[in-house]
């Protein structure tokens, strides 16, 4: 079966098989199954953070878990759980719709539910961390269900335990989120959001303002993956030294930066990317986004070994240029 449809780079690669999962009795059910058992199984959400970089040889296992519910509620917070397989934009507006919460930041991201937690999603000032409960999983090894709580996914910039030692082990089923009811934890800090609300003559928002403030401000710079093809940011912003950095303001003294502790900063990898001459740029049918940096695209066509070679060609101007190593936010599989 070809994975085209299944992964938001548009990637041709094809699987052995491929299983949709709508219960988790049928999950349990797959787990079993013999002919699957002993191949390597890839779970797959909405596809969107992935890159196949060749065929998967082995079974896939697209989770299409559904169901969202009030677990908890009170007169200033609820407690939401939502399937994994719930389409993560549609979750949020449809939390925005009941006036809940916590989420109008993460507004348009790509992907589902259950892939949220993976790499703790991010984007305009919050990051899933902040409004996370716990999560309930299928251990694969076992098909054991197990409960995990917000230290026990050990959460840090687009990481946690399930990218670290429990990569590959676990098949997460649902997430269960704490979200306000008060408009009070609305986060503007990103200036963005600041200058389209100031942009409306909004002064007092609401969460579905921040929500469609953020929608804008994503369709001005990131492509949509339903027009062409991409995975979002393809590497993630370097954290380095304060000493490195400090040695690479004297030499580019533009150089953009945020604060991670006393030692470290972080420096976006879309400056880097963009100073070093690649952005806008195509090589064959992929290239580097000419309004974000960061975003690689397939203009169709695009193998995931000819976006890989440009990820390396980047990465190989970048160190040249700058000393730093950006590594892969994308998940490359093959
Ligand atoms: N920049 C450039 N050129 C570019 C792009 C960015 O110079 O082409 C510099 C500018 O200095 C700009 C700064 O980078 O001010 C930050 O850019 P932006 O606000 O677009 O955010 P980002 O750091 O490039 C991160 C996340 C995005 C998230 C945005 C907004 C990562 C790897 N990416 O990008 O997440 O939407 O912040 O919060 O942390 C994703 O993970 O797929 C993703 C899109």
């Amino acid at each position: 079966v070809s994975l085209r449809p299944f992964n938001t780079f548009g990637i041709d690669a094809r699987a052995q098989y491929l299983v949709h999962i709508d219960t988790e009795a049928a999950l349990l059910e797959a787990l079993r199954q013999p002919q699957w058992q002993a191949l390597p199984k890839l779970i797959l959400g909405g596809g969107s953070n992935m890159l196949f970089t060749k065929d998967y040889e082995g079974a896939v296992f697209r989770i299409e878990l559904k169901g969202i519910s009030v677990v908890q509620e009170s007169e200033k917070e609820v407690i939401v759980r939502a399937g994994a397989g719930e389409v993560w934009h549609e979750f949020v507006q449809h939390c925005l719709r009941n006036g809940w919460g916590g989420l109008e930041n993460l507004s348009l991201i790509p992907g589902t539910v259950g892939a949220c937690p993976i790499q703790n999603i991010g984007a305009y000032g919050v990051e899933i961390k902040e409004i996370f409960e716990s999560l309930e999983a299928v251990h694969i090894a076992t098909g054991e269900k197990r409960v995990f709580s917000h230290a026990q996914c050990a959460f840090g910039y687009r990481d946690s335990y399930f990218k670290q030692e429990g990569k590959g082990q676990y098949i997460i089923t649902a997430v269960t989120f704490r979200l306000h009811k008060k408009h009070e934890n609305l986060n503007v800090s990103y200036g963005a959001i600041r200058d389209v609300l100031a942009e409306r003559g909004i002064t007092n928002p609401s969460y579905l303002d921040v929500s469609e403030a953020v929608i804008s401000i994503r369709q001005s710079k990131l492509p949509n993956p339903a027009e062409l093809g991409n995975a979002g940011s393809f590497f993630k912003n370097p954290e380095i030294p304060l000493a490195q950095y400090e040695q690479l303001r004297e030499q580019f003294p533009n150089v953009p930066s945020y604060p991670v502790n006393a030692q470290t900063v972080k420096v976006p990898a879309g400056w880097l990317i963009e100073q070093s001459g690649w952005k806008g740029k195509r090589v064959g049918n992929c290239g580097v986004h000419h309004l974000q940096a960061l975003v690689i695209v397939n203009y169709g066509g695009a193998t995931g070994a000819e976006i890989k070679a440009l990820s390396e060609q980047i990465q190989a101007d970048v160190f040249t240029k700058f000393g730093v190593t950006l590594s892969a936010e994308v998940n490359f599989i093959g």
